[in-house]
């Protein structure tokens, strides 16, 4: 099918990628945007086996499913390499990224115009809520590893994780 008829039935596709270690609100709120900007968002977690993490792969991808879990239109995956060759596989043309602040602005543009003029893959810019400005997950494990409260930002399930796995030491 041609014309605007076959350009309409087109399923618009997003990808929303990180570490996720672990998702936070900020992150959340990013995911949720996008779900209602777009008819399918993934959730693109990034396996980095150079760096370890205080969750594995699977305890991430199970923990942004759980809290993912009410947006119908959301997949969780993990990737391994390019993210324009994990767009490319599923025929995602868009990067949604969550921007804090000026601060993020640098490399965030770099990565965009990389990635755009690697596959034509386009990176959209959402701001963060301002809520969330001062957020990541670095922060999050460190207050939450010498028992600051960081119950206001992340989820209850992540919350829950995140204390089980700091009393393990
Ligand atoms: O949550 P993070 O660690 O800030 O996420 C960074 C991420 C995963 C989005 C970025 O490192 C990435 O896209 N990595 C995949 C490898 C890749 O495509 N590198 C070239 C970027 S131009």
């Amino acid at each position: 099918m041609t014309g605007p008829e076959s350009e309409g039935s087109q399923v618009r596709r997003a990808v929303c990628p990180g570490s996720f270690d672990p998702i936070t609100n900020g992150h959340l709120d990013i995911i949720a945007r996008a779900s209602r900007l777009y008819d399918e968002v993934y959730v693109a977690v990034m396996i980095n086996k150079s760096k370890k993490g205080l969750f594995g792969i699977e305890e991430r991808i199970e923990l942004i499913r759980q809290v993912t879990a009410e947006y119908a239109n959301v997949r969780v995956e993990a990737f391994h390499g390019l993210l324009v060759d994990f767009c490319k596989q599923r025929e995602i043309p868009a990067i949604v990224k969550g921007l804090r602040a000026v601060s993020d602005f640098d490399y965030e543009l770099q990565m965009a115009q990389m990635n755009n003029g690697l596959t034509g893959v386009e990176t959209l810019f959402v701001p963060t809520n301002p809520t969330y400005s001062f957020l990541s997950s670095s922060l999050v494990k460190e207050v939450a590893a010498w028992g600051g409260d960081v119950s206001h930002l992340v989820p209850a399930e992540v919350l829950e994780a995140l204390n089980k796995r700091l009393a393990k030491g």
